[in-house]
């Protein structure tokens, strides 16, 4: 890795696990919880100030770039130059319920194409990462996709709990999955789900619509693990604005 890339992506990486405190020390009790658009759709005080800190500490490493966070009420352009899309915390249900399964995303895009992605699972302690051309990292390990077919493999969807056009449509295609595999998860963080696949713990991962913080840093992760994401129609993804997202170990 480039000397300056490498220092880049250790800052970056730095900042995410400082930020992974403040969800594991978080107190629930004093946490306002806000409903936004759509079912079951939460924004907790420890979102909001997870972003806060992403921001101020990702903008002082990469002062040129934009950022592009959740939480935030106007999403800037990421077309030219750098974009940091950022999903302060990915499974906000799961927060809420202490669950133990959310991530912070960080993806940096360059021209609008993905450059770096971190992905970060406090509770395990599972740093998630990669580079555009260096490959994809567990901890300081590469990671690889599974070689397993699909009959052998595991099938993670999301439900696409804010759409509620898309509910019956999830369950209809997870069944089809279900019935080709050996079984289907729900876990309740896209961002992990995808993880999931770049680690080689599951084969495959849908979910029909997706905003770009969920995916932006993962979808890097599962290619430069050797798997293939496109969307559930094989078409390309998009960072800029949502769509559906179908990842795979590139053998289903
Ligand atoms: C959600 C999670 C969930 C997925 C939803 C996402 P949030 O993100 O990734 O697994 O099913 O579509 O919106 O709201 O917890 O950041
Ligand atoms: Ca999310
Ligand atoms: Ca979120």
């Amino acid at each position: 890795m480039e000397e300056m890339n490498k220092k880049l992506i250790d800052d970056i990486i730095n900042i995410v696990r400082e930020c992974g405190t403040i969800i594991l020390n978080a107190d629930r009790n004093k946490s306002s919880i806000d409903e936004k658009a759509g079912h079951a759709n939460f924004v907790t005080s420890y979102d909001k100030k997870v972003q806060e800190r992403l921001k101020e500490k990702l903008l002082a490493v990469l002062p040129e770039a934009v950022f592009v966070g959740e939480e935030e009420d106007v999403h800037a352009s990421i077309e030219k130059g750098y974009a940091f899309i950022v999903d302060p915390i990915d499974g906000t249900t799961n927060f809420i319920k202490d669950y133990h399964t959310s991530a912070i995303s960080v993806g940096l895009t360059k021209d609008s194409v993905q450059y770096m992605g971190v992905v970060y699972n406090p509770y395990l302690d599972e740093m998630f990462y990669a580079q555009k051309g260096n490959g994809a990292y567990l901890n300081g390990r590469r990671i690889h996709v599974s070689d397993n077919l699909l009959k052998d493999g595991i099938v993670i969807f999301g439900t696409a709990p804010y759409y509620e056009e898309l509910n019956r449509a999830s369950f209809e295609l997870a069944y089809d999955y279900f019935k080709k595999s050996l079984d289907i998860r729900r876990s309740g963080s896209a961002a992990l789900d995808l993880c999931s696949v770049a680690a080689g713990r599951a084969e495959l991962f849908f979910e029909l619509r997706l905003s770009p913080w969920d995916y932006a840093a993962a979808s890097l992760i599962v290619e430069e693990a050797g798997g293939k994401v496109t969307t559930v129609e094989g078409e390309k993804i998009t960072l800029g604005e949502s769509c559906s997202v179908l990842a795979s170990n590139a053998k289903n």
